[in-house]
């Protein structure tokens, strides 16, 4: 069997149409242009990419993007003092502050500060606890996005054996209250589970979000498994040249494509979805905060 493949590049691409049309309509009928502040700290070349592309999509779908430079040396009071200046700034729906931040700045202090209101990744404690039990308001993004896919391959979800390899803040924990909230049986697997293999395959889900280059191999899966790879890992690729890299997932593509049902590859899976899930929500946050109802379609 050979999988299908899962387009997040075009699913992605979608999204950003219907939420170009939402933006639309906040602008017509309620006079609101969604407004999205991005705060980069230092010079990491990655971030840095990731922040051009944000600001770029931000604007390609017609709300304001506002960008935030700081030099890798700043103070954390510095940092501190610009998020609430952005907290109390109207025009501003969304903050996102990219991590990693330096060592000198405690991360938590960064994410304690964001007005949960305007909390795009969903990473301040209010936020994680509305998506616990199901209350209105932005869901971290990659996770969103996962779910997006998983319910447009599959349909419903419920009663389905899902295995997420990986525990972290940012996928693990909020993709398994995710699934556990479309009705899922899901196992959370980590770098200390043992028999891992075996517990891969009973699933009929598999979110691999470890951080492993290609670690879960075909002959891990179920037959006909839905695997969702959320690695990005870059290995180097002598082939291309000395020296030069590739992109892979936490699955090794070439078995598991064999075993699955559908698999997303690495890259143009999960990762276009994930910038296109902060603008919507972008759009849940600039609702709530108008008193308006988010649109149903851009979130859990
Ligand atoms: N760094 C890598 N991914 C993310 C993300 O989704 N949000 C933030 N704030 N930083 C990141």
């Amino acid at each position: 069997m050979t999988a299908h493949i899962i387009d997040g590049k075009l699913f992605a691409e979608n999204l950003r149409g219907r939420i170009a049309g939402h933006v639309e309509r906040l602008k017509t009928e309620h006079g609101i242009t969604p407004g999205l502040a991005v705060v980069i700290v230092g010079t990491d070349p990655a971030s840095q990419v990731y922040v051009t592309n944000k600001a770029k999509q931000t604007a390609e779908v017609g709300m304001n993007s506002f960008k935030h430079e700081l030099p890798g040396d700043v103070p954390e009071a510095e940092l501190l003092a610009l998020v609430h200046q952005l907290n109390a700034d109207p025009a501003v729906h969304g903050i996102l502050v990219q991590m990693p931040v330096p060592k000198h700045i405690d991360p938590n202090k960064v994410i304690e500060a964001i007005d949960p209101m305007k909390d795009v990744d969903s990473f301040t404690p209010a936020n994680v606890g509305k998506v616990q039990i199901g209350l209105p308001g932005p869901v971290s993004c990659t996770p969103l996005g996962c779910l997006m896919l998983l319910r447009d391959h599959l349909g419903k979800l419920e009663g389905k054996n899902a295995v997420i390899i990986g525990r972290s803040n940012l996928v693990g924990k909020p993709m398994m209250q995710l699934l556990l909230r479309d009705n899922c049986t899901v196992t959370v697997a980590h770098s200390r589970t043992e028999n891992l293999p075996e517990v891969v395959r009973q699933a009929d889900i598999v979110v691999a979000a470890v951080g492993r280059p290609q670690m879960v191999k075909g002959d891990w899966l179920k037959a006909g498994a839905v695997v969702i790879d959320v690695g990005i890992n870059r290995v180097p690729a002598p082939e291309k040249g000395e020296g030069k890299t590739r992109l892979v997932g936490d699955v090794d593509f070439a078995s598991a494509a064999e075993v699955a049902g559908a698999i997303t590859p690495v890259p143009g899976g999960v990762g276009p979805m994930t910038i296109a899930c902060l603008l919507a929500n972008t759009i849940t946050t600039a609702s709530l905060i108008n008193g308006l109802v988010p649109p149903s379609d851009l979130t859990a």
